[in-house]
């Protein structure tokens, strides 16, 4: 017998003014669309234009959406917040804000280390604590608590030269979510990182066509995201690494 669909209903999306996080949350307004099913989406980044454009795109129907702009650097809790005041819950955190400064290993700053920290490492690390704790302490839906799905990338286990900061920052947001796991298992929160090899979204900057036709699109790295948040509750899936078909750049 086919299963109910049980994409979860209130969804916050961080990175969601661009590239994946944005695409994540075109397909999920796109399936609710499709299924008649209520969806709640609270869209965070840092730029308020893209923002209300999506939320202006997004919302009607089974689909209501708000927005809220800040810099997770600063307040890494103000989009959590944002949710749980619209909405009252949250049954997923989608977490895809994330930055990085490419260059080689001796350029690399202080600046350029701080930088990439404070959003990829102690923004991360407060942010899914705080959805965490309001995950744990609601009452279950659909069998789980919440979910949590974090892109980290294959720079997570993997190393790429011009990349020590970033992968710094990703090999620590994955011994994160490997920690949270052993928790989320106790308390029916799943737990999911995406490691997405190279996709084309505005990170990249300017992109020699011919690097841009080997690479995925957003979209490619969003649509197993989206089909996981309706896995059944009986299942985890506990890593997506996804990468270019003709593999890494
Ligand atoms: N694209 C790839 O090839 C690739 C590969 C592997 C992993 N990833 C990872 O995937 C995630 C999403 O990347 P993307 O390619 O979609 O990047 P993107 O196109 O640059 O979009 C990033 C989004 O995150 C937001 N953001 C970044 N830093 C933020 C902060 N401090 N506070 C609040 N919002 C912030 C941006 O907001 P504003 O634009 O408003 O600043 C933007 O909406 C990142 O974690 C990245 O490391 C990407």
């Amino acid at each position: 017998m086919p299963e109910k669909d049980i994409t979860p209903s209130v969804i916050l999306i961080t990175g969601a003014g661009k590239g994946i996080g944005r695409a994540v949350a075109e397909g999920l307004a796109a399936r609710a669309r499709q299924s008649g099913a209520q969806v709640r989406l609270m869209l965070a980044a840092r730029t308020q234009a893209d923002l209300e454009a999506l939320v202006a795109q997004l919302q009607g129907g089974s689909v209501g959406c708000a927005s809220i702009a800040c810099d997770l650097a600063d307040a890494p809790l103000r989009p959590l917040e944002a949710c749980l005041g619209r909405y009252g819950r949250i049954d997923a955190l989608i977490h895809s804000a994330g930055v990085g400064r490419f260059k080689d290993f001796l350029e690399q700053t202080p600046e350029d280390l701080e930088f990439t920290l404070k959003t990829n490492v102690t923004a991360t690390f407060l942010l899914l604590q705080g959805a965490y704790a309001a995950m744990k302490s609601q009452a279950p839906r659909h069998g789980m608590r919440g979910q949590i799905q974090v892109v980290t990338s294959i720079a997570a286990e993997q190393p790429f030269a011009q990349s020590s900061t970033y992968c710094l920052s990703k090999y620590a947001q994955r011994g994160l979510l490997d920690v949270m796991r052993l928790y989320g298992r106790q308390d029916g929160i799943r737990i999911l990182e995406v490691r997405p090899g190279a996709a084309y979204t505005p990170m990249w900057g300017e992109v020699d066509p011919v690097q841009v036709a080997r690479m995925m699109a957003a979209e490619d790295v969003a649509q197993p995201m989206i089909d996981a948040l309706a896995l059944s509750s009986r299942a985890a899936l506990e890593v997506i690494t996804i990468r270019p078909l003709q593999g890494d750049l």
